[in-house]
């Protein structure tokens, strides 16, 4: 498995990977990775010669330093995860801060036609920027052809495809969709942080959007959304931080159904002290 820790010596490997015109998929993550990571990973194998995984826990897209002092770092794990699927045509970057920010470690401002003032850009003030800056970074590093982003994180991927036509960056962004444990819970890194009782409690959140999604065909979308602030209210461990049905393309809170146009219903919820985030595809 080649593990870079640099970008010189990872550029360097592209140049060669690229002047035998092999073709690049890029998977980028925090690390920690499960299931749902490996769905992009194994995408990505099945449409390129080679895969860049990168995992690096970006610290300028935390608006929570409690939440980036804890998120887990597992890179053995992690580098043996991606081993059993492919020992020669995956290409692991874990970075250092120090490489990719050197001692300035501050995020660029990015606008997205207006994606990032709703619903993760505003309870998560700043966060969108720092994706904005590392996605951009690493795009300009690894130059790959398709990049894998899961659906769990909607709005980001998005927004993602949003930087590449506004910065005119050559590559295919290729969504994916969300992988949940057998219960329903969405997979996500911060889950191993969940104590038991939450880690019952937290498939609530998924149940919730299917009964949603039941109800939107009958009801607007507001009754729908006082209904889940209803079933929120009344939990003892789940508190619910946002529920939003919005059009797909302009993350905007619907206002009045209409048929020409598809939704999705967006969650956030604290579990304890964990942040989960869900989404679900209304029509
Ligand atoms: P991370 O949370 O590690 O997620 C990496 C990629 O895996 C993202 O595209 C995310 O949407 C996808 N993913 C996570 N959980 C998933 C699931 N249950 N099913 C399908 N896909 C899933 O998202 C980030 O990291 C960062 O913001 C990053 C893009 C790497 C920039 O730092």
């Amino acid at each position: 498995m080649n593990i870079f820790k640099n970008k010189t010596d990872l550029i360097a490997h592209m140049d060669s990977l690229k002047s035998e015109k092999k073709t690049i998929g890029f998977v980028p993550t925090m690390g920690a990775l499960h299931q749902g990571h490996v769905s992009l990973v194994a995408k990505g194998l099945q449409d390129n010669d080679f895969v860049v995984v990168s995992i690096f826990v970006n610290p300028t897209q935390f608006d929570n330093q409690d939440d980036l002092e804890k998120y887990p770092r597992t890179l053995d794990t992690d580098a043996a995860l991606l081993e059993e699927i492919s020992k020669d045509r995956i290409v692991i970057y874990a970075p250092t801060v120090d490489d990719i920010y050197g001692s300035n470690i501050a995020s660029t401002h990015f606008t997205y036609d207006g994606l990032e003032h709703e619903m993760e850009g505003r309870f998560r003030v700043g966060h969108f920027d720092g994706v904005g800056t590392i996605v951009k970074r690493l795009f300009e590093i690894i130059r790959p052809d398709k990049a894998y982003f899961g659906e769990k994180d909607f709005q980001q991927l998005m927004i993602v495809k949003k930087l590449i036509e506004k910065h005119r960056i050559p590559v295919d962004i290729i969504g994916c969709a969300i992988h949940r444990e057998k219960d329903g819970l969405a997979m996500s890194s911060r889950n191993v942080r969940l104590k038991p009782k939450y880690r019952l409690a937290a498939p609530f959140v998924y149940k919730t959007l299917n009964t949603a999604k039941e109800k939107f065909g009958t009801k607007s979308a507001k009754k729908v959304t006082e209904w889940v602030e209803t079933q929120f209210a009344k939990h003892d461990l789940l508190t619910l931080e946002y529920f939003i049905i919005a059009d797909v393309k302009t993350l905007k809170a619907v206002k009045r159904k209409s048929n020409k146009n598809k939704y999705r219903a967006f969650i956030a919820v604290y579990a304890d002290d964990i942040r989960l985030i869900d989404n679900i595809a209304l029509n």
